[in-house]
C-alpha cells in the first residue's frame, strides 16, 4: 500500500507594512494544521516577526502532527530578510559518530530495510531543537518562552485529533506498539483512535519547557539529554551524549538560479533544490506553452528523469563529499542533458543505468511558509521521515524520534523506502547528514513572490517544479497547490500519476513514445503556498485541499 502523504504547511504573511516601507499589508498563515496556523497568528499578534511565527508553526506541528515533524527530526527553513537576504538554516539531523556504513546490511551484505525505519537505531541526531533556538536567538524578537507557549499548551491541554492522525497511527501500528512510551500517549486506551480522540503529552510539554527555558541546552544537555541517550541505548541505538552536543544548525547559502524571468532561491544540498533547478534548466529552451499537454508532460518527465539521475550519482551532505554544482546548476549541462530529449520518444531510464526497485512509497512530513509586514519570509519543510519516524518515543521525553538514516544509501545502489538509489555520495559516515528531498522554495518573477513547499518523500521536488511551472505560466496559489500531478524519478523508469492527472488520451500518447505508466490510486502532496502580489498589494494564502491544513490571514 502506499502511504499517503501527510504534511503540515504554514503559510505567514504580514502586509500592510509600516508606512513608506514596501512589505505586504497583512500577514498571512497556512499550515497543514489549523492549530499550528493560529500558533503563528499568535506569534503575529504579540509583536513578532515571521521567524517567531516559525518557530510557533514548527513546535506547534511537534505536538498536533506528530507523525510529521517534530523535536525529535529536522528540516530546512529558508528564509528571506526584509532586506533582501536569503540563506538556509540547515536543521537536518546528522548519524551518530557510532553510525557505520554497514549498519543496516545482515552478514550477507544485504539491506535489512526494517532496521534503518523501525526503532531508535534508525534515528539520527534530531536538528529541530537547535533550530528552534537559533531562530529565536538570531533573528525572532519574543524568545522561546513566548513562541512556544501554544506547543506547550496544546501538549498539556490536549486536542482533538483529526482523521489523519487516525490513519497514520493505524499505519504505524506495528511500529508504535514495541515500545510502551509510545503506545501510553498515541492510542486510546490501548486501542486504535479514532478522530475526536484527545491527544495529551504531558511529558512533551516539559520537554518544550525545557526548550524554552534553556535554550538549546535543554534538549541538547542535561536531562532530556540523559535520557534521550539512555532510552536510545537501552533500545538498540547508538547515540551518545557527545553527539548530542555537538549538534549545530549550519546556515548555507541557498541556490539561487534564473528560470526565464523568474528569480528560484531553494534548498541547497542535503535539500532537494539542486534536482528541482536542474530540471527547470532542461525544460528552459522549450517554449511549453507552445506544446500541447502531453507533449509537454512528455518534456517535463523527461528533465525530471535526468535531473533524479544526477541527484542519484552526485549528491550528498556537501560538508563530506565534493559535489559538482557549477556544473550540474549551469544551463550549458542542461544543453548537454537537452541532447538526449526527443519529443516523440521517452529515453529508457537503463540508458543511465540498470536496477530493480521495489514500490516507492509517500510518507510524511511538513511545511510551512511565513511572511511577515516587513517581508520577513520563511519557507520551511520539517521531516521525522515516516509517518511516526522511527516509532519510538524516548520514555519520559515524549520526543518520537525520527528514522531519517533511511535516507542515507544503507548500501549504495540499493533503494530506499521511497525507491530512491543514493550513490556513493550518500553513503552512511559518522555526522554525516543524509540527503533530502525537501525542497522549499521562493519565486519572484518582481511582480509576484511565491513561498512554497510540500511533504511527499521523493516526490517533493518534481511537486515543487510542476508548481514552478504553473507559477511561471500566472497560476495562483490555489491552482498550484491544487493541480493534479505526476512524477518521475528516473528509477523505477515509469511516470507515476494522481487520479485525474492524465486523460486516458494522454495515457496512451505517452505509452506510444515509450514510457511506462503507473496510475496511483490516490492523490499525494499536501502543498502550501502564500503568495504576495504586489501589483495589486495582495496576499494569498493556499492550503492543498489533499490535507487538514488552513490558511489565515492577520490582522
Ligand atoms: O528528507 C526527505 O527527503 C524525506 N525524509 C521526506 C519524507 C517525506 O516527505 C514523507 N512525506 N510524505
Amino acid at each position: 500500500m502506499g502511504l499517503r502523504s501527510v504534511g503540515a504547511w504554514i503559510v505567514l504573511i504580514c502586509l500592510a507594512a509600516p508606512s513608506g516601507a514596501s512589505g505586504p499589508p497583512l500577514c498571512a498563515v497556512a499550515s497543514a494544521h489549523p492549530l499550528a496556523t493560529r500558533a503563528g497568528i499568535e506569534a503575529l499578534a504579540q509583536g513578532g516577526n515571521a521567524f517567531d511565527a516559525a518557530v510557533a508553526v514548527s513546535a506547534a506541528l511537534a505536538v498536533v502532527q506528530p507523525w510529521g515533524s517534530g523535536l525529535g527530526g529536522g528540516g530546512f527553513w529558508l528564509l528571506r530578510r526584509s532586506d533582501g537576504r536569503e540563506m538556509m538554516v540547515d536543521g537536518r539531523e546528522r548519524a551518530p559518530r557510532a553510525a557505520t556504513r554497514d549498519m543496516y546490511l545482515d552478514r550477507f551484505g544485504n539491506v535489512v530495510p526494517s532496521r534503518s525505519i523501525d526503532g531508535p537505531l534508525a534515528a539520527a541526531i534530531p536538528g529541530a531543537p537547535a533550530v528552534l533556538a537559533h531562530l529565536s536567538e538570531h533573528y525572532g524578537r519574543l524568545g522561546l518562552r513566548v513562541t512556544l507557549r501554544p506547543a506547550i499548551r496544546y501538549a498539556e491541554q490536549g486536542f482533538l485529533v483529526g482523521g489523519a492522525y487516525a490513519r497514520a497511527v493505524r499505519m504505524r501500528e506495528a511500529a508504535l506498539r514495541r515500545w510502551p512510551a509510545g503506545t501510553a500517549i498515541f492510542f486510546d486506551h490501548g486501542r486504535l483512535p479514532a478522530p475526536g480522540f484527545r491527544l495529551v503529552q504531558p511529558d512533551l510539554a516539559v520537554t518544550l519547557r525545557s526548550l524554552a527555558r534553556h535554550g538549546r541546552d535543554g534538549f541538547y544537555g542535561g536531562a532530556v539529554a540523559d535520557r534521550l541517550v539512555r532510552e536510545v541505548r537501552h533500545g538498540g541505538g547508538r547515540w551518545s551524549l557527545r553527539d548530542l552536543d555537538e549538534y549545530r544548525p549550519v546556515e548555507r547559502k541557498p541556490i539561487v538560479s534564473r528560470h526565464r524571468n523568474l528569480a528560484v532561491t531553494t534548498a541547497a544540498p542535503p535539500g532537494g533544490g539542486a534536482v528541482l533547478i536542474e530540471a527547470l534548466n532542461v525544460l528552459s529552451a522549450y517554449d511549453l506553452s507552445r506544446h500541447e499537454p502531453v507533449t509537454r508532460t512528455h518534456l517535463v518527465v523527461e528533465a525530471m528523469r535526468r535531473a533524479y539521475h544526477d541527484r542519484d550519482r552526485f549528491l550528498g551532505d556537501p560538508d563530506f563529499v565534493a559535489i559538482p554544482l557549477n556544473r550540474l546548476l549551469s544551463l550549458d549541462y542542461a544543453a548537454g542533458l537537452r541532447t538526449t530529449v526527443r519529443l516523440d520518444r521517452a529515453l529508457p531510464s537503463v540508458h543511465f543505468a540498470a536496477n530493480a526497485y521495489p514500490e516507492p512509497e509517500g510518507a510524511n512530513t511538513t511545511h510551512f511558509s511565513v511572511i511577515d509586514r516587513e517581508g520577513n519570509s520563511v519557507a520551511a519543510t520539517l521531516s521525522i521521515n515516516y509517518p511516526f519516524g522511527s516509532g519510538f518515543v524516548a520514555a519520559g521525553t515524549g520526543v518520537v524520534l525520527n528514522d531519517e538514516m533511511d535516507d542515507f544509501a544503507a548500501r549504495p545502489g540499493t533503494p530506499n523506502v521511497y525507491g530512491l538509489v543514493g550513490g556513493e555520495p550518500n553513503a552512511i559516515a559518522p555526522g554525516k547528514r543524509m540527503l533530502s528531498s525537501m525542497t522549499p522554495t521562493f519565486l519572484d518573477d518582481g511582480e509576484r513572490f511565491a513561498i512554497v513547499g510540500t511533504p511527499g518523500g521523493s516526490r517533493i521536488t518534481s511537486m515543487v517544479l510542476l508548481a514552478t511551472l504553473d507559477f511561471a505560466a500566472g497560476a495562483g496559489g490555489h491552482s498550484m497547490v491544487s493541480r493534479r500531478r505526476y512524477h518521475h524519478q528516473y528509477l523505477p523508469d515509469r511516470i507515476e500519476f494522481e487520479p485525474g492527472a492524465l486523460s486516458t488520451a494522454e495515457v496512451a500518447s505517452l505509452r506510444a513514445r515509450g514510457h511506462e505508466i503507473k496510475a496511483l490510486e490516490r492523490p499525494y502532496g499536501d502543498m502550501h503556498a502564500v503568495i504576495w502580489d504586489r501589483r495589486s498589494n495582495r496576499v494569498t494564502a493556499a492550503s492543498d485541499p489533499r490535507g487538514e491544513g488552513s490558511a489565515a490571514n492577520w490582522p
